[in-house]
């Protein structure tokens, strides 16, 4: 077997993402991503979507198909699915699911390092080790000894500690819940976490030191997230913007609650005042408000005869709605205390109202008690009902 060339794979995947502009913001990561040995962090056994489920990917028995994966600049590489529960080694058909670790995506990562404002001698705290190699890039700029990293998943927490040690980094690895952060590693100058969070943990705007940022992917249930910037201020609070775009899995708390709508309330019927296919038209910044403004919101699509969509906000609301015929008079179905669908065509009137504004118009406060506002363009200019 001839081995793949990872010099050259690592050389052409940074004039890549040279190309991209990803290395816009933070020039040095150019040179530390040109040097990190992907390959020695990725496992040798790690997992591809295929229609029908994830299917197990050898380096032994593909080694040049891996090497390109490993060496994707836009793709993420999913190394566990379903929290360990199927092992790539050992499996042979495919596997539905999710994932739940994955070596993330060099476009997005190298975005994410320019939006750290990471400098030499900063103490910075990961959350979400995965596979180490995130820790071994922040060491590259911050400096042996500056970087800690946290991951839930102990069987991945070690291996990371391993490769870290092999590859020649001094990066601390915690096993544990990295919502508490690492309390004896604080204070931190800089906190970027590379798994989605749907509030900001007590923890991390205790641990950051007043003026140092928190840098992690936020957002709802019902669409991608954004990628968030936090300056942390004197007493507690944190305020700051969404910078761009980031679909992340979530921190392991902050995944969609299990079960269905328990659908035992009194059926609300009535027509749709607006037709579902434009309401609900996968714009990204329109998804990303409506989220926001009807909290809790979930949503699935049933295409199988009569297309509807479903929406329940995880507790005793619940709506059905019917996507062809939508002016019928029992078109949409709501139960429970809140009106679901109407709520959202509310919120998707208001997103249309304010001109439809990207993600980056929004940001977030989070006072010292731990509230979030949620605000469009100025912390004075909350989201209406925007408070989680
Ligand atoms: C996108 S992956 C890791 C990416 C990693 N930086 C890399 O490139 O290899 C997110 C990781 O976050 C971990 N994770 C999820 N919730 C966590 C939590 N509460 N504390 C620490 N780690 C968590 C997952 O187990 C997963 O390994």
């Amino acid at each position: 077997m001839t081995a793949p060339d990872f010099p050259a794979l690592r050389a052409a995947c940074v004039d890549e993402l040279a190309a991209r502009g990803c290395f816009d913001r933070a020039p040095w990561a150019r040179e530390a991503v040109g040097e990190v040995e992907r390959e020695r962090f990725v496992p040798r056994d790690v997992w591809q979507w295929a229609r029908d489920g994830y299917r197990p990917l050898s380096y032994e028995e593909e080694p040049k198909e891996w090497a390109r994966v490993v060496y994707d600049p836009v793709k993420a590489v999913v190394t566990q699915i379903n929290d360990g529960e199927h092992d790539p080694r050992t499996t042979k058909g495919p596997v539905g699911g999710a994932a739940t670790s994955s070596v993330s995506a060099l476009d997005i990562v190298c975005v994410k390092l320019g939006h750290l404002g990471l400098e030499p001698g900063h103490k910075v705290l990961d959350i979400g080790a995965g596979s180490g190699v995130n820790a071994a890039l922040l060491e590259r700029r911050a400096g042996p000894g500056n970087v800690v990293t946290i991951e839930v998943d102990e069987a991945l927490a070690d291996q990371a500690a391993r490769k870290l040690r092999t590859a020649g980094y001094a990066a601390r690895v915690v096993c544990g819940d990295g919502e508490m952060g690492v309390a004896d590693g604080a204070p931190f100058d800089r906190l970027v976490c590379t798994a989605s969070a749907r509030s900001i943990p007590r923890a991390w705007r205790e641990q950051v030191r007043p003026g140092g940022s928190i840098l992690t992917p936020y957002g709802t249930l019902f669409s991608a997230s954004g990628l968030l910037r936090l300056t942390v201020g004197e007493d507690g609070t944190a305020e700051g913007r969404f910078v761009d775009i980031a679909s992340y899995m979530w921190l392991r708390g902050h995944r969609a609650p299990g079960g269905r709508p328990p659908r035992d309330g009194a059926e609300r019927l009535s027509a749709s005042a607006a037709d579902p296919d434009k309401v609900l038209d996968g714009d990204w910044n329109a998804d990303f408000a409506i989220g926001h403004l009807v909290s809790g919101l979930t949503m699935r699509r049933v295409t199988g005869g009569s297309r509807r969509v479903l929406l329940w906000d995880g507790r005793q609301s619940f709506a059905s709605v019917c996507c062809d015929a939508w002016d019928e008079a029992d078109s949409v179905l709501q139960q429970g205390p809140r009106s679901l669908w109407d709520e959202t065509l509310a919120a998707r009137a208001w997103w249309d109202e304010q001109g439809r504004p990207e993600i980056t118009r929004y940001g977030l406060s989070v006072t010292a008690d731990g509230e979030h506002h949620v605000w469009l363009d100025a912390p004075e200019n909350p989201l209406p009902g925007g408070v989680v």
